[in-house]
């Protein structure tokens, strides 16, 4: 039988037809921000160093965005605040490095056929386009949680729960691990998003380099019905664009 699964951290990551990778606060977030703002491609990877590498490669240019402790590198065009992705674009390639969320985009590109980024934003249109995708391939469906360092995180684990909840709608014939059922419990123990994110590592960290404003912005649901999901990885980069309609 296929299987809904949940792997908190990335080394906790597993074989599966279809992954959603989470990085709620902030990097998945502001990627699907970013490509609802008009951004054609977003190339995400884990060094600041081969994002400007990148960057500068890029015929036409590409704008640099990403962070080290929350905060814009030197050099950078944005930081990673999904507030900075409003208006209009600052052009149609994106490079974007972070610490945690990047790096599990491309980690979890190794592990399954088909990626795509979630996040709150999106959660009603990317968990049904996921559904779709695991229902056509007929396998298992990986959330992954990129956490902070390696380690499990409350903010990723919560939203991890609300995808469950949403994939379980969709494919109720699939069943859910016991990792699946850990994460909608943990779901279901917050009143609200914004006190699931709250209760964090990440909002923490955030709160520290005053972005508590970005805890709030990264709690509101489905605002966004853009699903970006990932096209190719080579040499650690993973190409994400938005999935056509189908
Ligand atoms: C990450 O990828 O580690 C996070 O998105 C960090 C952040 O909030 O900027």
């Amino acid at each position: 039988m296929s299987r809904i699964d949940v792997a908190f951290t990335p080394a906790a990551s597993d074989e599966a037809s279809v992954a959603v990778v989470i990085d709620v606060l902030r990097a998945t977030t502001t990627i699907t921000y970013a490509l609802a703002q008009g951004y054609e491609r977003v190339l995400a990877c884990g060094e600041i160093e081969q994002a400007r590498e990148l960057a500068r490669r890029i015929n036409g240019g590409a704008v640099l965005a990403g962070e080290r402790e929350c905060v814009k590198p030197d050099g950078f065009d944005l930081g990673n605040s999904p507030r900075e992705f409003e208006g209009p674009a600052l052009g149609t390639t994106l490079v974007i490095a972070t610490t945690n969320g990047t790096r599990a985009i491309v980690t979890a590109s190794a592990h399954a056929e088909t990626v795509a980024i979630g996040s709150l934003a999106n959660l009603t249109s990317c968990a049904s386009r996921v559904a779709r995708a695991a229902r056509d391939a007929g396998g298992d469906v990986l959330v992954q949680c990129a956490g902070v360092e390696g380690e499990f995180t409350m903010d990723d684990a919560y939203t991890a729960g609300r995808y469950v909840f949403e994939l379980g709608v969709w494919l109720s014939e699939w069943e859910l691990t016991d990792a699946a059922r850990a994460a909608e419990a943990i779901a279901r123990g917050y009143e609200s998003a914004s006190d699931g994110l709250g209760a964090s590592k990440s909002a923490r960290n955030l709160r520290d380099a005053n972005l508590v404003e970005d805890v709030r912005f990264c709690a509101r649901e489905s605002t966004l019905d853009v699903v970006p999901m990932v096209a190719d990885v080579d040499a650690g980069v993973a190409l994400i664009t938005v999935a056509p309609a189908r």
